[in-house]
């Protein structure tokens, strides 16, 4: 029995329980403490809907999935580099819990969730203010690139760090998605780590969710199966970086 479909789980009570991902709907702590919440196990797949592989990606792309609602972007990359392995990170009310490192054959795969810790700036089919800035690029945000950007008001997150955040108004890391690569090299898509904004998100874009999913009752379906995935440029009109 692997960890990820049974996961043991402390609730409030202190006893420990196992919980099969699966039929996990709230929000759980780790018997190690981690803010780390379960989702569907979905596979990530491109625009035809065939299988993405992990070695296929390109490095220092950004790459955007909607998980675990058809509604929550999030990013994927390649960073091409080691990304640092336990980290603690901290959440806004004080809360830690520990990023564990990228996944892949050298640990250089990360995803997050792309909605900004500050004030939920976030890529939609029209535009995009949050997202990676290469290594050799300068941002704004920083003092150099190989960060995640969010030019709303200049927030900068450390990408091989869990999302830590480096520098601007944000006062948490973004949240992580946990990603598995299966032994046939494909990406999926099993859970939260850390603190999300998704009640905050659901409540703020009412019209957007119209525009682009029917409405808000839809945009809260949770993804299921497969969750297709895109490079930022498919899947944005305008990227927006300072
Ligand atoms: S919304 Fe991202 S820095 Fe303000």
């Amino acid at each position: 029995m692997d960890r990820r479909n049974f996961l043991k789980v402390t609730a409030a009570t202190g006893a420990l329980v196992a919980i099969s991902p699966s039929t996990i709907t709230g929000r759980l702590y780790a018997d190690t403490n981690i803010l780390y919440q379960t989702y569907e196990k979905v596979q990530l797949v491109d625009a035809s809907g065939v299988a993405i592989k992990a070695s296929t990606l390109k490095k220092e792309t950004n790459y955007v999935f909607n998980y675990p609602y058809v509604s929550t972007p999030s990013i994927l990359l390649d960073l091409d580099t080691p990304t640092v392995q336990d980290v603690t990170l901290k959440s806004e009310d004080g809360q830690e819990y520990i990023w564990k490192s990228g996944v892949g054959a050298k640990r250089t795969i990360v995803a997050y969730s792309a909605i900004c810790s500050h004030q939920l700036a976030h890529p939609t089919p029209d535009d995009s203010f949050l997202q990676y800035c290469t290594k050799d690029k300068k941002t704004m945000a920083y003092e150099h690139g190989g960060v995640m950007v969010c030019s709303s008001h200049l927030s900068a997150f450390d990408a091989k760090e869990g999302c830590k955040r480096l520098a601007g108004p944000a006062a948490q890391p973004l949240a992580s998605i946990i990603i598995e690569v299966a032994a046939d090299d494909t990406l999926w898509a099993v859970a939260v780590l850390g603190p999300d904004k998704f009640h905050e998100y659901f409540q703020a874009f009412k019209p957007e969710f119209k525009k682009y999913y029917g409405g808000k009752r839809e945009a809260k379906n949770l993804v299921n199966t497969s969750a297709k995935m895109v490079t930022l440029n498919e899947y944005t009109k305008e990227i927006i970086q300072y």
